[in-house]
């Protein structure tokens, strides 16, 4: 089964059902509830705590399904909630595996509601937590690998590596970015009529007991988020004194276990209100006895509180309190625009992210994971249409909502890893590629992102030639049915405006995949969504009335063989 989701274009996916008959998933778990008066909030509303639970027991049931063994939460990315759900209505989750790595797991988590008595179906969010198989005696697991059967699990499998890139960083990062963008803001503003964040401080025990636990003995990931909620929902609601409703939940890691017997104290309080939301900070720590206390989760919850139209409610302003309460306020406001950036940058379809997105050291991390999940998704596109072919160098099309792309295809023999140093390289293209005029580098972000600035030749006598700023992200496979990769899009910089010299061309989605056939054969595959900038340099080899692709990849082919010994082809430890 795909997990095929029926869209409705006003909702988005809607409902999963079967698409290939026979073929189910073999991780994937689901769990039916509905919502009674004990689940739900003063409202009527399903408490989001409650929901945190399920999920969460319906994600490690499958991660144990893919393991055959114990497992612990260890992450939980970004969960935006698009809509709350009413008691009466059915919560449908359900859950599979995307991928395995060594002793961790990527699930995939789909929350519908569903009315009964109409028939009606919408989303509520979509979550990607990450389980790690329990260590045993023998020390960690070594998980079997997950193998992808259709389209869509192809797609996860390939995005999941890189949404581990990001996990593993996202503190790091997060951690910089604070320090940085908290010293450009200088002093916390002083209101008047500002309600003192003293005011919204909870703290709140709980003791750990066994229907809290697993048979390990464990405490469920699920059970303490919900406690992290309900502290967070008091802090929130005694900002203005009404009913808070929960919005999203940044990226969180368990930094340590927790067990049966532990007490469990929840700290939360306001740390800064903006407009129509506010950030609540939540800390959660662990002691037992008079052990030193265990510091097992932070989170930062974004609430709004709705008036009676449903509409965000304008909210107070926050007065924090000294030292620390300061460095939250600040570091809220620099976390509220990181947020928007992975929001914005991470959700958007290739589609929606306007051409050239404005980048700097703070959206860098999403912008290079936007960039790499744009290529993989063609890259797993299985209904490309061939429209050419010469000397064995193919060309393929897709048309797809009003967008053509192609892709340019041929071996070579040249081991994958060397194929993927030369062509990393995008100052070198110009020695193969005809429509690289120039290729300076402008930033070394990382080891693997660079930007560049490349002009091309002018095609017709009298027109400009183009100039393209693009940021170029590089990866090497996770395991062996990965490719390399290296993804191209256009970013803006400040610093490189558009010049009387040369039009700007914007290229949206472009790159190499270099996959490794054999020791010493690797299939090279060229990408583009043709921008109308890019459309003139291949519409006659589409149309069949020229071959320039077939002569571009000859000529890369003998720039692979002529470089295949060359420093610059190995990777710096063989040197
Ligand atoms: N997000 C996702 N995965 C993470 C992670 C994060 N923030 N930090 C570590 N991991 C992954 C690692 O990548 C590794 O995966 P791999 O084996 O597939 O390469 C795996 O966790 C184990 O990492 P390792 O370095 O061996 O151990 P660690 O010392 O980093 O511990 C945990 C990681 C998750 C095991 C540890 O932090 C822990 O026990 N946390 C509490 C988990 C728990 O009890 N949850 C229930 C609620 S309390
Ligand atoms: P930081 O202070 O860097 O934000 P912590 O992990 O110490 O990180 O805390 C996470 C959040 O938990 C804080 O931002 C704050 O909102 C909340 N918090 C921490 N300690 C307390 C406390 N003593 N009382 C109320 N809330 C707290």
């Amino acid at each position: 089964m795909t997990s095929e989701v029926k869209t409705d274009p006003a909702q988005g996916p809607v409902s999963v059902q079967s698409c290939e008959e026979g073929y189910r998933n073999p991780t994937e778990v689901k769990m039916s509830q509905i919502v009674l008066p004990c689940h739900a909030n003063h409202r009527g509303e399903l408490s989001v705590g409650q929901l945190l639970k399920w999920m969460d027991s319906t994600a490690c049931l499958s991660a144990e399904r893919h393991a055959g063994c114990s497992c612990i939460t260890a992450s939980v990315d970004d969960i935006h909630f698009e809509h709350t759900i009413g008691v009466g209505k059915v919560v449908n989750i359900i859950a599979k595996v995307n991928r395995a790595f060594t002793s961790s797991m990527e699930v995939g988590i789909l929350v519908n509601c569903e009315d009964l008595y109409t028939d009606k179906q919408w989303r509520v969010c979509h979550a990607f937590a990450t389980f790690v198989a329990r260590r045993t005696e023998a020390g960690k697991v070594q998980l079997k690998q997950v193998i992808p059967h259709t389209q869509t699990e192809q797609m996860e499998y390939s995005l999941a590596a890189e949404r581990r890139r990001m996990r593993l960083i996202h503190a790091e990062i997060i951690t910089d970015l604070l320090s940085s963008s908290t010293a450009q803001l200088g002093e916390c503003q002083e209101y008047q009529d500002a309600v003192p964040a003293e005011r919204t401080r909870v703290e709140s025990v709980e003791l750990v007991l066994p229907p809290h636990a697993n048979h390990q003995v464990s405490t469920f990931g699920g059970q303490i988020m919900a406690w992290m909620e309900n502290v967070a929902t008091i802090a929130a609601s005694r900002l203005c004194n009404a009913h808070s409703t929960l919005r999203s939940i940044d990226m969180f890691h368990f930094r340590g276990p927790s067990h049966i017997g532990d007490r469990l104290v929840l700290k939360a309080i306001v740390n800064n209100a903006f407009k129509h939301s506010m950030e609540v900070g939540v800390c959660a720590e662990a002691y037992q006895g008079g052990e030193p206390t265990r510091h097992i989760n932070s989170a930062f919850m974004t609430f709004e509180v709705l008036d009676s139209d449903r509409k965000p409610r304008t909210l107070p302003r926050i007065r924090p309190e000294p030292v620390d309460g300061k460095r939250r306020y600040q570091e809220a406001i620099a976390r509220k625009k990181i947020r928007l950036d992975r929001k914005y940058i991470i959700s958007c379809k290739q589609t929606e992210v306007p051409l050239s997105v404005p980048w700097d050291i703070s959206n860098q991390m999403y912008l290079s994971y936007n960039n790499v999940s744009a290529l993989k998704l063609m890259d797993a596109r299985s209904n490309w249409v061939l429209a050419s072919e010469k000397h064995k160098v193919r060309l393929y099309t897709l048309e797809e909502n009003h967008m053509l792309c192609f892709k340019v295809e041929m071996n070579v023999s040249i081991p994958a890893e060397q194929t993927f140093h030369l062509l990393s390289d995008l100052r070198r293209r110009k020695e193969w590629d005809l429509h690289y005029d120039e290729c300076e580098v402008i930033i070394e972000a990382d080891d693997e992102d660079t930007l560049y600035r490349v002009a091309t030749p002018c095609i017709r006598k009298g027109d400009k030639g183009k100039d393209f700023i693009l940021l170029a992200s590089r990866r090497k496979p996770c395991d062996a049915r990965d490719p390399y990769l290296i993804a191209l899009r256009s970013v803006t910089l400040p610093t490189h405006p558009p010049t009387e010299d040369y039009t700007r061309g914007e290229v949206l989605c472009a790159g190499f995949t270099i996959l490794e056939e054999s020791s010493c054969v690797s299939k090279i595959t060229y990408y583009n969504q043709a921008t109308p900038g890019v459309l003139p340099y291949i519409s006659t080899d589409i149309a069949g009335l020229s071959s320039g692709f077939s002569s571009s990849f000859s000529a890369c082919s003998d720039f692979l063989e002529a470089n295949k010994d060359s420093e610059s082809a190995l990777p710096l430890q063989s040197l």
